[in-house]
């Protein structure tokens, strides 16, 4: 018999593909193994019994890597498994910064359903127009297995698309649309693009990588979208540019006093993965990986 504690609800898509022997556990301090989506585990004492854990999700940023390894604790996380849930919301962000889709739902739900109603939005659309994302340029950083979604359905909106990645994978490279600009120098994304979209994991090196000096060499009126982590982004800085009209929006899946209170900012509260469809990928791949490492000691991300 094993054990596992889910530290957030878990798709039971993903859990139906426990067998029998496998038990579910209200308490982590009796698991072999722990399934976990957002809960911020590094406050928290692993207990001696787990042996493994898996994010539901790609950044493990909420898991103390190095305590894991120090105790021999195997993470795996779920690479790719909601990578279309992220870049539609994407494509909605990039959508929603140039259209004022908002804007003029809003302003509907305040009118009065009279008969007018029809002819009154006709006067005051033009309040709510905006422009095309077709024909623009799109930065992409980070062409892992999201940066390749966006970079491909953004081809497909008639996009000119640019992307950075030092790392690029065989896999990723291969299912990359062809019509990309694939470049090596982020400064030519800053120069160039009308929208940035990052794509990078949260490490180190990546924390704050959009700062000051970054958003100075972007155009006038740039949209920034993060749907990555918020701590890839100088925030203040950000604020600042905001404010000015430098960048036109930046649309965030991460919400924090600052954005929220900041003009221009469209912010969401982490929808990127949350659709049945990412959230049951992520789920039976953690599984998977669980079941596999826990039965057979094989360890495979994916
Ligand atoms: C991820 O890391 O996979 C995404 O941010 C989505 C999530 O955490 O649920």
């Amino acid at each position: 018999m094993y054990r596992y504690h889910c530290l957030n609800p878990i798709s039971s898509v993903g859990l139906e593909h426990f067998p029998a022997k496998y038990e579910s556990t209200d308490n982590m301090s009796d698991a072999d193994a722990v399934l976990v989506r957002s809960a911020n585990m590094h406050e928290m004492e692993l207990p001696k019994n787990v042996v493994a854990i898996a994010r539901a999700g790609a950044g493990v940023n909420n898991i103390p890597l190095e305590e894991c390894a120090k105790d021999g604790v195997v993470v795996f996380n779920t690479p790719g498994a909601n990578a279309n849930g992220v870049k539609e919301m994407v494509i909605a962000g990039m959508l929603l910064a140039s259209r004022d889709i908002v804007g003029g739902i809003e302003w509907l739900e305040h009118q009065e359903a009279t008969e007018d109603i029809g002819k009154l939005a006709e006067k005051k659309k033009k309040q709510f127009a905006g422009c095309e994302i077709s024909g623009r340029k799109l930065g992409i950083i980070g062409l892992g297995a999201i940066g390749v979604k966006v970079a491909n359905a953004a081809v497909h909106l008639g996009m000119e698309v640019y992307g950075y990645d030092p790392f690029i994978s065989v896999d990723a490279a291969w299912n990359l649309s062809r019509s990309i600009h694939h470049i090596n120098d982020l400064n030519v994304i800053y120069k160039e693009c009308d929208y940035i979209t990052i794509h990078v994991p949260l490490m180190e090196s990546t924390r704050k990588m959009i700062g000051a000096d970054e958003i100075a060499q972007m155009k006038e009126g740039v949209v920034i979208l993060n749907f990555a982590r918020d701590l890839l982004v100088d925030e203040e800085a950000l604020a600042e540019a905001l404010k000015e009209g430098k960048v036109k929006k930046y649309v965030t899946d991460f919400a924090n006093p600052l954005v929220t209170s900041t003009p221009n900012t469209l912010v969401t509260p982490h929808l990127g993965a949350s659709t049945e469809e990412s959230e049951d990928n992520c789920a039976v791949m953690a599984v998977r990986q669980l079941m596999d490492y826990l039965e057979n000691g094989n360890i495979k991300n994916s």
